[in-house]
C-alpha cells in the first residue's frame, strides 16, 4: 500500500485525484490538507467514505502522519515550503502545482538528491500531454523557430502554465529558437513579443471561456506546424497521470520534470 498525504485534496484538482484514490486498493490517502476543512475526514468533506484520513491545515501538520509519497496541489506561494517540509520528512514528492520556477526546482532537486527521494513535477498530469512535449521535441530538432501560446480560465493565477514552462525547459535541451529579428530589436513594445523562459517566447491569455490548452507553433519560410493540447473542463484527465506518478517516484531521486520520466515510450 503506498500512503499519500495529498495537499489541496478539497480544491478543483486534488479532490477529483483523492477520488481516484479511492477507487484503488493499493494507494491511501493517509493524511490532507486544507485550511477550510482541517479537523474534518476527508470522506466527509467529499461525500466519499472510502477516504479515511484527517484534513489538517498545514502540510508540517499532516506530514505527522508519515506517509510514502506527499503529493503537492495547492498554489504556487505554499508549494515550495510544502515540498521541503515532505523531504525533509523523508517523503517522495509529485508536484502538481504549477507556478514554481526552474530556480525553485534546483534547490529542491540538491534537497531530494540528498535525501535520496525523488521528486517528479507533472505541470499537466493528462497522459495526452505526453505526447505533445515528444513531438514537438522531435519537431525542434528539425525546425529552428517556435513560440509557445498557454490559454487559461481568467483566475488563474501564475503565468505561464505549467505545461509551457514545462514545455520551454524541455524544448530548451534540444536548442534554443532563432528568431529572425532578435528581441531586443524589437520596435515598439517588447512585452507584445511575450516572456522569454528558457530561450522560448512564451504568451499566456488569461479569459473567462478557456479552461487550459497549450500550444507551440514552429515557422519555417512558407510553412507552419501546430501541436495543440485541450483540457476540458473536468479535473478528470489528470487523475491517471497523477496515479502513475505516485506509483513510480519511489524509483527516482532528485527532481524530475513531465511524465515521461516515468513512463517507457
Ligand atoms: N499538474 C496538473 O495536471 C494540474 C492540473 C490542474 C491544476 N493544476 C495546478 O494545481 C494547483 C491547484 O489547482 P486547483 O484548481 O485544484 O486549485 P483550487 O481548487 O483552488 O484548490 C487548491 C487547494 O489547495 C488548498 N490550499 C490552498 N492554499 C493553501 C494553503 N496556504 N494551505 C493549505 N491548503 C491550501 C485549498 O484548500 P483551502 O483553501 O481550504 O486551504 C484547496 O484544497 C494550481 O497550481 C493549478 O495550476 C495542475
Amino acid at each position: 500500500m503506498i500512503n499519500v498525504c495529498l495537499a489541496g485534496a478539497t480544491g478543483w484538482a486534488g479532490s477529483e485525484l483523492a477520488r481516484g484514490i479511492a477507487r484503488t486498493d493499493d494507494v491511501a490517502v493517509v493524511a490532507a490538507v486544507s485550511r477550510t476543512h482541517a479537523g474534518r475526514v476527508l470522506g466527509d468533506v467529499l461525500n466519499e467514505p472510502r477516504l479515511t484520513g484527517g484534513v489538517h491545515a498545514s502540510a508540517i501538520e499532516a506530514l505527522a502522519t508519515p506517509c510514502n509519497v506527499f503529493v503537492e496541489y495547492t498554489k504556487p506561494d505554499t508549494a515550495k515550503r510544502n515540498i521541503v517540509a515532505a523531504l525533509e520528512r523523508g517523503a517522495h514528492v509529485v508536484v502538481g502545482t504549477s507556478g514554481l520556477v526552474d530556480h525553485d526546482y534546483i534547490e529542491i532537486d540538491a534537497m531530494a538528491r540528498s535525501q535520496r527521494r525523488g521528486v517528479l513535477a507533472c505541470g499537466n498530469f493528462a497522459l495526452t500531454v505526453v505526447p505533445l512535449q515528444k513531438f514537438a521535441g522531435a519537431a525542434a530538432r528539425l525546425i529552428p523557430q517556435w513560440e509557445i501560446i498557454d490559454y487559461a480560465h481568467d483566475d488563474k493565477v501564475d503565468a505561464p502554465s505549467g505545461t509551457a514552462r514545462e514545455l520551454a525547459a524541455r524544448l530548451a535541451k534540444i536548442r534554443h529558437p532563432e528568431p529572425t529579428v532578435a528581441l531586443d530589436r524589437t520596435v515598439g513594445a517588447r512585452e507584445a513579443r511575450g516572456a522569454t523562459l528558457a530561450g522560448s517566447q512564451v504568451h499566456s491569455l488569461r479569459l473567462p471561456g478557456f479552461v487550459i490548452s497549450a500550444e507551440i507553433i514552429f515557422g519555417m519560410p512558407d510553412q507552419k506546424l501546430t501541436i495543440r493540447h485541450d483540457s476540458g473542463s473536468s479535473a478528470r484527465p489528470y487523475v491517471d497521470g497523477a496515479l502513475l506518478a505516485i506509483r513510480k517516484v519511489a524509483t527516482l531521486v532528485g527532481v524530475h520534470r513531465g511524465l515521461d520520466a516515468v513512463l517507457e515510450l
